[in-house]
């Protein structure tokens, strides 16, 4: 596995792998849920780039940027283990030097959700996304459905930039108790880390109800709150469901697939899950 900083070195590294070459963007502090990537990745492609870089653009201003977990060597192993031939990890100051000021803003999809939440945040993915396609060149691009609204930011913004790139979305991948697999889940003390089941617990719940035939969205985003609400560690910052493709909040009874949705902080970490509801 050849490990590049530069992109003086990511060009010839990159022209060396045989194609179709598959490429997952990371920001590092990997686990299980990066890793499927990976090995989607590897079954797919001859050819498979990882990178790891902390945007520093889509992180708000009272975000946790300085303190996101960082540990290279290790993630440098896991990749080696998953047969990943070419790992990218760009500097800050390469990616934006001084007078830096080009942008890509995908306008409507990040008026929701998260985007209304994070002001900014996902200008600052689909700049990086972008750089990133543009450096590395690949013929697919390999997303986790844990960040959904990110996987459809980017996948339309795509299609409205032409990149010959193919997305493609891994399912989520939950820790034992049901909590989805996050970098962030570092942040949480003992305490924390059990509380943090409400996530999954409260789209359990829905989903359950759902399966019971329940199809009105208020009741549904209702269910889940209940849930985060009973937690006293827990604080809910929003719960979702939304149309599956434009996001908007739905209202009344469900009639196409729908996103359910939250974010919750858990002590002062903030977490977010999702389950699509399909009719
Ligand atoms: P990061 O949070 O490191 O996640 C990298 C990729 O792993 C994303 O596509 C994310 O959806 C996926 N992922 C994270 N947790 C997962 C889980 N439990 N199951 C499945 N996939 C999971 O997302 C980013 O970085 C950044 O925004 C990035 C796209 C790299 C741009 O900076």
């Amino acid at each position: 596995m050849q490990v590049v900083s530069s992109l003086t070195e990511l060009r010839p590294a990159r022209l060396k792998l045989a194609g179709p070459v598959g490429l997952v963007p990371t920001m590092g502090y990997l686990h299980e849920g990066h890793l499927s990537l990976a090995r989607a990745a590897r079954s797919e492609c001859a050819g498979v780039v990882a990178s790891i870089f902390v945007n520093p653009t889509q992180f708000g201003p009272s975000e946790d940027l300085a303190s996101y977990p960082r540990d290279l060597p290790r993630d440098l192993d896991l990749l080696a283990g998953e047969g990943v031939d070419l790992v990218w990890t760009p500097t800050p100051e390469e990616m934006y030097p001084p007078g830096y000021q080009t942008w890509v803003s995908v306008e409507e999809l990040t008026q929701h959700l998260e985007g209304a939440m994070r002001p900014g945040h996902f200008r600052g993915v689909a700049t990086i996304v972008t750089k990133l396609f543009n450096a590395v060149q690949p013929d697919r691009a390999y997303f986790g459905q844990k960040d959904a609204q990110q996987a459809l930011v980017i996948r339309q913004m795509v299609r409205d930039l032409n990149f010959p790139v193919e997305v493609v979305i891994c399912p989520i991948v939950r820790e034992p108790d049901g909590l989805a697999m996050s970098s962030r889940n570092a942040y949480l003390n003992p305490a924390e880390r059990q509380a943090a089941t409400v996530l999954s617990r409260g789209l359990a719940a829905a989903r359950e109800t759902f399966a019971t035939g329940e199809r009105d969205a208020e009741t549904l985003r209702q269910i889940v709150a209940q849930i985060v609400n009973a937690e006293p560690l827990a604080r809910l910052q929003y719960v979702s469901c939304a149309d599956v493709g434009t996001l908007q909040e739905l209202q009344g009874t469900l009639s196409s697939r729908a996103l359910l949705s939250m974010a919750v902080f858990v002590g002062k970490t903030r977490l977010i899950d999702n389950l699509i509801l399909e009719l």
